[in-house]
Formats: structure tokens, sequence, C-alpha cells
């Protein structure tokens, strides 16, 4: 029987542990965003976006005609027009719970040119503005050359009406979506009790897509983030014993590169209860 909660909302655990690979696949057209199943994010996304748009939107001088494109093409998949007196990618990313991540090919390089992030995880509109895809994943194991070149090539070879998708996915402190800094998570969950665990551990799942700009030949990457409560998981036993084996098999330098040491007796105490009452 199929589970409504893994086929409508891919759990991409159920494939095993996180992986530093480009694990792309063609998606229909008209699934690259709508339905909007994060709509519920949108209303906190604007009030962010009032709040911070400093820190959550930057630019580069010559990204106007891809930001423009990006945001029609937006706006005619949600059937919403965006404002015309805002940054048209800032003014897009209103529309929808995705954050929207313009790429455009710079001194031979995939550089991102524009941005408005809102649940990023564990990085900044700042931190990303300006750099290709080699910069961007020096901090991932094996990134740079070797990933940001892979999906240098897959970005180059795109057609138009082709969208990929990927996912990846971690285990957070809480049900934070605005995360530039991933510190005051584990923090908190350093000093936490095991008790709080049921509440506070949430799978974070990141669904992207890219996809290519036909006039401009930029490449518009979109995130959208679902947050799953553990103990929910955990409560299918399906689901509990596949997410147990994706975790304990991660290997070293994933759990590294995730952090996640300070959730590792959380996790484990979390794993264990559901063991004893299935
Ligand atoms: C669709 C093509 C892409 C692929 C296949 C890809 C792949 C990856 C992978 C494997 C990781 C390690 C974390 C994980 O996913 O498990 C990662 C991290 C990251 N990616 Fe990408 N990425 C892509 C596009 C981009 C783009 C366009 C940006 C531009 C903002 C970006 C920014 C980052 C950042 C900031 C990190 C975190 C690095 C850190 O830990 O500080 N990625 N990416």
């Amino acid at each position: 029987m199929s589970n409504p909660l893994t086929s409508s909302r891919p759990l991409p655990f159920e494939q095993g542990p996180p992986r530093f690979d480009v694990g792309l696949a063609p998606i229909e057209l008209q699934d690259w965003l709508m339905p909007d199943d994060q709509a519920l994010w949108v209303g906190p996304k604007n009030e962010l976006m009032d709040a911070e748009s400093d820190a959550v939107f930057a630019s580069i001088t010559g990204s106007m005609p891809g930001q423009i494109e990006a945001a029609e093409l937006v706006s005619s998949a949600c059937g919403n027009s965006f404002d015309p007196g805002e940054p048209p990618l800032f003014a897009a990313s209103r529309l929808v719970s995705d954050d929207l991540v313009l790429m455009e090919m710079r001194d031979g390089a995939w550089t991102n040119t524009a941005l408005c992030l809102c649940s990023p995880t564990f990085f900044s509109a700042h931190d990303a503005i300006g750099k290709s895809l080699f910069g961007l994943h020096r901090p991932v194991p094996g990134g740079d050359p070797g990933l940001g070149g892979r999906i240098s090539r897959v970005f180059s070879l795109l057609r138009d009406e082709l969208v990929l998708e990927r996912h990846n996915w971690t285990v957070q402190w809480s049900d934070a979506r605005y995360t530039p800094d991933g510190t005051p998570l584990r923090q908190a969950a350093r000093v936490a009790g095991l008790v709080e665990a049921k509440d506070a551990l949430h799978v974070r799942v990141e669904r992207q897509t890219i996809r290519r700009l036909p006039e401009t030949g930029a490449v518009l990457f979109t995130i959208r983030i679902r947050l799953y409560k553990l103990a929910d998981l955990l409560a299918e036993q399906t689901l509990a014993a596949t997410f147990q084996q994706a975790w304990q098999e991660a290997s070293p330098d994933v759990r590294a590169y995730k952090k996640w040491e300070s959730l590792e007796r959380h996790v484990a105490a979390l794993l264990e209860d559901y063991a004893a009452n299935p």
C-alpha cells in the first residue's frame, strides 16, 4: 500500500544516507513550483522579507535581465503578478514558498548573481552572492573542484523546458526555517534534556530544482524546505526502520559535515523509545 506521507512528499532518507552527489532527475514542467505544498510559509516569509530585506536578498550588477526573466516565469507558473516596484527576483519570491537563486555565466563560471534566501540551510544570501559553483561548494567534502565541476556541466547542458529536481536532507533541532547559521540550534541541542527531543527534532528536507531561462541563458535554482517532526515519522514502523538505517549508515565525513554531533544522543534516545514501544 502506498504511504500518503512519502508518495506525495519525498523523504530522501528512504534512499539512504546523505551523499555528496549531483542526483538530479527530470520532472514534468507543470510540477516545477505548483502545487505549493508549503504555501503556509508564504505569509511568514513575506513578513521576514519586509523585516530583513537586506539580509535575505542580494544581487550584483548586470543581473536585472535574468531577474526579470526569472520573475516572469515564476509569476506565470503560479498565476500571480509580482510588484514592479521591487527588485524582480525579490518580488517573485514573495509569491512562492521557494527560495530563488539566479545563476549566470561570469568569467567562464556559473556564478550567483541574485538571490532571495529565506529558508537557508545554514548559509546566507551575503555568503553566496558573487560566488561560483566551485566557491559555493568549497565547504562540501570533494566540493571544489569535483562536485562544483559536475554541477557546472549539468548547468551548461540544460535545455529549455527541462526541469531537474533533487532532494537532500538533514536533522535539525527545532522547526525553524530561517536558519542562516546553524550554531544556535546546535547549542540548544547540546544543553537540552532528552525529553525535549520528541518535540524538537525535525528532519529538514530540501527540494531543489534547476531550470534554464531561454532568453538570458541564466539558470534559476529553487529551494523548497519541508520540515517533518522526527517523532511523527518514527511512529510509522517502516519509516522508523528506514530512517534508523540511513542515520546509522551515514559516513563519518557526512556526519562531520552535517554537524550531527550535538544531535546524536537525542536521536539515539528517540530511536530507542520507538524500538521499545513500536
Ligand atoms: C542543482 C545543482 C546543485 C547540486 C547537485 C548541489 C549539490 C550540493 C551538495 C551535495 C551539497 C552538500 C549538502 C547536501 O546537499 O547534502 C551542497 C551544499 C551547498 N550548496 Fe549546492 N548544489 C547545487 C546547486 C547549488 C546552487 C545553485 C547554489 C547557490 C546558492 C548552491 C549552494 C550550496 C551551499 C551554500 C551549500 C552548503 C555549503 C556549506 O556547507 O557551507 N548549490 N550542494
